[in-house]
């Protein structure tokens, strides 16, 4: 092992020398609403200091307070300056923080006396990948003393790296120790044990970190390494490098102690309770470690059901994205696999859709076993499609060596949806491309694709979903429903080369959890089920549930969708798939009665898991109301609406009834109203200390015509 370590005294007198002190004299901290009397140039400069990151930016961080000067408005190829008033120099050095681009008198922030360029620093970053991490930066101003001056922030470049981030700009007699400066660390380990483990702090500085075999960078991305003590470990998988030395490298500050304490198990460290941590979803997908979104490359095959998901091994929030991958027999038990897909120089991992390559379209298959084959972003510059393939059912994937398979289109197009159009034995993928825009591809082989047309779905934008289904279940009379990541879908006709909508768009779902959702490809025939998967997005505005769990957000339950034939026309149902029912253990089962207000036929129920099926008559009930461990699930029955948390739906009295069927969870309660006609999965932290049910009847007395109650086993035992 090699090291270049310093001492933790060090470490607390370096934290107290970045931080300015009453003798300092600030020039700068960019937290005001405006950029002051600071005078602005083109547009690159926003209006306005940035609250951070920018709109497609990867994510910035190390500056101080909510602020900073960020010239990536407008992308990369926007320029201007920013120049500060005159001051004068009054203390020996000029501090700041810096970032973004490196190109020397073009990303940069210049100190001019009498209008020349006497000190001038850039950012560190000239390729693509790179770090939005600012570092401090010191100058000795000493033989400036006295002297009137200007700061002027530049950004004269366009393309990768075209812009330059600055923060915090003091005049300081306290010189910055030298050995706080970041630089290359780098430490050696002989690979014995499965597990890297690498302590996180959500909120770190962010540090790249490289892992290199043989010189060779294997495997890179951004994390928050935990100085002291961590909120949880984050793991690299380390068999592929089993009995090698590899070398993990980062730029980290002088005094960092962060490579030091990375470790190697034989388990997961930390991971002694692993699945029931107190918020763990117990039947909703997550992720044994790091941040999921978008299920991705939902494919049946040979018994398995395949979940892959945008995910980021290394941090509580998103970012470097790589397909994670889970397989499940049933849709219910899931068991995590290694990572599919690993962010390559093409782009990070953004989503996409898997098929079975039952007829060797592409000719990835060897032996008998056909291909498996992904389509992903890759979100490089620019955005572009490529394929990857499994020859041993989705164990293992290599990338096309030819990628990307469709270039660049528009903006940041994304999120291939493919599906086998047995017609005329193709393949038509549907892609994202910018605002509400969508087109439709073909493609013999899976790596040459011809445009057929442009859908447009208002209200709506990324991840595609294009499928055919039968109407009322009938195989002779289908639509086509096309749909993006809010689930506002158009109902149409397909005929391989058009898709025509007839009706739309509407809302599948009327929850607050619910987004960038897949359905199966290659469900079998004999089985038949449009089977969906949504990703159950926890908003930043919503209460962080998974706080402190080494692991956040959460895929919804599977869903059995259907076309049917309403009043109001042809409209999509959701229901939960029948395969959660074996989670069901102990059932209450509540006589039918009159409910008077006041009344509670489900007092003495405790539970945290449960699976509810009611069928209510309100009657002279105005509301029939469960409260399910604290949270409502009111039905108003003069509206006719449902609902849950502030999210509302229609849910109309058939003969004078609902139907009802709730599925509680340690985070959410999934609702499904007359039988999929109103779909609202709620994303909520449940009170860990009430664990009670209620029924009550509000205006008069309703009738309780069925409900049971049943408590779930944890999809984990
Ligand atoms: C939707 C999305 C996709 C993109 C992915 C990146 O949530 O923004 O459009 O491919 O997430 O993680």
């Amino acid at each position: 092992m090699k090291w270049i370590a310093f001492s933790a005294a060090l470490l607390a007198q370096s934290l107290c020398l970045a931080r300015a002190e009453s003798s300092d004299v600030k020039i700068a901290d960019f937290e005001g609403a405006s950029y002051g009397n600071w005078q602005t140039t083109g547009t690159a400069f926003g209006a306005a200091p940035a609250r951070g990151t920018l709109s497609h930016q990867m994510s910035v961080d190390g500056f101080k307070g909510h602020g900073l000067v960020n010239s990536y408005h407008g992308g990369d190829d926007a320029m201007g300056t920013l120049t500060s008033p005159i001051f004068k120099i009054e203390r020996r050095y000029l501090q700041f923080f810096i970032g973004g681009g490196g190109w020397e008198d073009k990303t940069c922030i210049n100190l001019l006396i009498d209008g020349k360029v006497v000190r001038s620093a850039t950012g560190p970053n000239m390729q693509s990948g790179g770090s939005e991490q600012l570092e401090p930066k010191q100058w000795d101003v000493s033989e400036f003393l006295n002297r009137d001056a200007v700061i002027q922030i530049v950004d004269q470049a366009s393309g990768t790296w075209g812009h330059i981030n600055v923060d915090e700009i003091v005049q300081t007699d306290r010189e910055m120790a030298s050995w706080l400066a970041p630089r290359e660390m780098a430490r050696e380990i002989e690979i014995e044990k499965p597990y890297l483990n690498f302590p996180v702090k959500t909120g770190a500085p962010k540090r790249r970190v490289s892992v290199l075999v043989n010189g060779n960078v294997e495997r890179e991305f951004e994390i928050e390494l935990a100085e002291g003590a961590p909120d949880w470990w984050a793991f690299l998988d380390a068999t592929p490098f089993h009995g090698k030395s590899i070398t993990l490298k980062a730029k980290l500050p002088g005094s960092s102690h962060a490579l030091e304490s990375i470790t190697q198990s034989k388990t997961i460290e930390g991971s002694e309770d692993l699945y029931h941590e107190s918020r763990r979803p117990q039947f909703h997908f997550t992720s044994r470690r790091g941040w999921l979104n978008d299920p991705n490359g939902l494919v049946f095959y040979r018994g398995e059901y395949h979940l892959f998901y945008q995910h980021n091994p290394y941090g509580w929030n998103w970012g470097n994205m790589h397909w994670g991958h889970a397989v499940s027999k049933d849709l219910v038990h899931w068991k995590e696999l290694p990572i599919a897909l690993y962010p390559d120089e093409h782009g990070t991992m953004y989503s996409g859709s898997a098929i079975v390559d039952w007829n060797n379209t592409a000719g990835f298959q060897q032996g008998d076993e056909p291909a498996l084959v992904a389509m992903f972003t890759a979100a490089g510059k620019p955005f572009t499609q490529g394929l990857a393939f499994s020859n041993d059912r989705g164990r293992t994937w290599t990338k096309y060596e030819k990628n990307p398979v469709l270039p660049h289109i528009a903006a940041e197009n994304r999120d291939p949806k493919v599906i086998w159009y047995a017609p005329e034995k193709k393949w038509v993928m549907a892609l994202y491309l910018d605002h509400s825009d969508y087109a439709l591809f073909a493609s013999r082989d899976l790596k040459h694709w011809e445009k057929l047309c442009d859908v447009t779905i208002p209200g709506d934008s990324e991840c595609p979903e294009f499928f055919e289904i039968p109407v009322d279940g009938n195989s002779q009379n289908t639509r086509w429903i096309f749909y993006g990541a809010s689930g506002r879908y158009l109902i149409g006709r397909f005929d391989g080369k058009k898709f025509t909508p007839e009706a739309g768009p509407f809302e599948l779902q009327h929850g607050n959890c619910w987004y960038a959702s897949q359905t199966f490809n290659d469900i079998p025939p004999r089985d038949g089920r449009r089977i969906l998967i949504p990703w159950g997005r926890m908003t930043e505005r919503d209460v962080p549930f998974h706080q402190g769990m080494p692991f956040n957000q959460m895929m919804g339950i599977p869903v059995e969708l259907a076309l049917r034939t309403t009043d109001e026309g042809l409209r999509l149902v959701a229901n939960p798939v029948e395969e959660l029912e074996s989670l069901r253990k102990a059932v209450h089962e509540i006589k039918p009665q009159t409910l008077n207000p006041g009344e509670n036929p489900l007092a003495g129920i405790e539970g945290e898991l449960f699976d509810i099926v009611a069928e209510l008559a309100p009657g002279d009930a105005t509301q029939m109301e469960f409260k399910l461990r604290g949270i409502d699930v009111t039905y108003d029955a003069v509206k006719e609406e449902i609902s849950c948390q502030g999210r509302t739906a229609a849910l109309k009295l058939v003969d004078g009834k609902i139907r009802l069927r709730m599925l509680v969870d340690h985070t959410s309660i999934d609702i499904f109203g007359n039988d999929g006609t109103a779909y609202l999965p709620i994303g909520i932290a449940l009170p860990a200390g009430n664990k009670l049910l209620q029924i009550s009847a509000i205006g008069g007395a309703g009738q309780v015509q069925l409900l049971k109650v049943y408590e779930l086993n944890s999809s984990w035992e």
